[in-house]
């Protein structure tokens, strides 16, 4: 299959390329779509055909469920069966945006977009391409993150291509996602409410609203990992991963440092190249080390850090590196969501310092 690409004005996207693009949905197609987190692969959310597209293009099995989109907080009632008053507020401070729901699935929702669980997942992206495209679809959008299965998230048009050229037929390129980061995906069935996937709307801001809300449980262990996978299906330690090795380190900053360096000095003696992502502050520290070095921009500004992240990993895979070291940042806002995703980019192979 031939993949089209087509640029978008991501502030005042054209109507006719919305329509054109919105074609392809309600025949069923495909469509690589901007969100404000991350890309997103749509598919009409109500017919079976096209969800099953979304499956076979990003080699993802079917036990992993999507988040269905919508561009108006009305669509809600076509998805779900009843709309707590917490659900509503949160809708109201966080929609649109980068929050996800998990709220109970009504019964037209079909169970490839869920899974099979009672549960659906929801949200209203801010992005204008994405509310404009699903608006003209007529239709909520199931999308997962425009990547091959367990590869990082795609913050670029580039990055979507990468991965699934050739395997969709349109790619709607409206520049650099904003937050670089997916939603964070908040449990409303649970008993308390808790997030099983922090993202781009921090635990503290969720709080302001909803005191109750229970942060992610830690995932430091292959069996908890299991356990968890239950609950949270798709939230699997491995995901996320570079092809290549990537070591993180955790503690002090000198620590950090000190560590990296050591491992940077091991890795060279055996003749490894060997790329380092770190924030801008850091990188005197490994100027004239001989390592590839990838900044994120400042380690006191988590909204830099979590645009760069995605990015930061696939220019490091594409640099021809063997390993990668990574430093660790602070769990304050965002950053709760950018350990997660360094973690998991680690496949759990975390070098705890202090
Ligand atoms: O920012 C985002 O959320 C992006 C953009 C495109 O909107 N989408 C995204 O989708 O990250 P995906 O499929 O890569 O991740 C969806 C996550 C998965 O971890 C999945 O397991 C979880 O949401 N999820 C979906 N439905 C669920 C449900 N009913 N219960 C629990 N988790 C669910
Ligand atoms: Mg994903």
């Amino acid at each position: 299959m031939k993949t089209e690409v087509i640029k978008i004005d991501p502030v005042h996207p054209e109507s006719s390329i919305i329509e054109y693009a919105a074609t392809f949905l309600r025949s069923g197609e495909v469509v690589v779509f901007p969100t404000e987190t991350v890309y997103g692969l749509g598919a009409d959310a109500f017919q079976p055909a096209a969800l099953e597209r979304i499956f076979a293009a990003k080699g993802r099995p079917f036990s992993d469920p999507l988040i269905v989109h919508i561009a108006e907080k009305g669509s809600l009632e076509l998805l779900t069966v009843s709309i707590s008053e917490w659900a509503r507020h949160l809708a109201e401070a966080f929609w649109p945006g980068p929050l996800t729901m998990i709220l109970p699935r009504g019964p037209q929702v079909p169970r490839l977009v869920t899974a099979g669980l009672d549960t659906v997942a929801v949200r209203m992206p801010q992005h204008p391409v994405a509310l404009a495209l699903i608006r003209a679809a007529g239709s909520p959008v199931a999308a997962p993150s425009a990547n091959r299965f367990m590869h990082i998230s795609p913050t670029t048009a580039q990055h979507a291509l990468a991965d699934l050229n050739g395997r969709v037929p349109l790619v709607l390129d409206g520049g650099s996602s904003e937050v670089g980061v997916e939603s964070t995906v908040l449990d409303l069935c649970a008993e308390v409410p808790r997030i099983l996937r922090p993202g781009g709307v921090s635990l503290e801001a969720l709080r302001s609203v909803l005191p109750d809300v229970q942060p992610p449980v830690q995932r430091n262990s292959k069996h908890r990992d299991e356990e968890e996978a239950q609950k949270a299906p798709g939230q699997l330690l491995t995901h996320y991963a570079p092809a290549i090795p990537l070591l993180l380190f955790d503690g002090s900053l000198e620590a950090m440092h000190y560590a990296m360096l050591d491992e940077l000095r091991r890795r060279r003696t055996l003749g490894e190249r060997v790329g380092v992502l770190i924030a801008d502050e850091d990188a005197v520290v490994f100027q004239d080390s001989g390592a590839v070095i990838q900044t994120l921009g400042s380690a006191n500004n988590p909204k830099q850090i979590a645009t760069a992240l995605f990015a930061g990993l696939r220019a490091l895979e594409t640099a021809g590196v063997d390993v990668i070291l990574c430093r660790n940042f602070d769990e304050q806002g965002l950053g709760l969501a950018i350990r997660d995703r360094l973690l998991k980019a680690a496949g759990g192979r975390v070098v705890k310092l202090d």
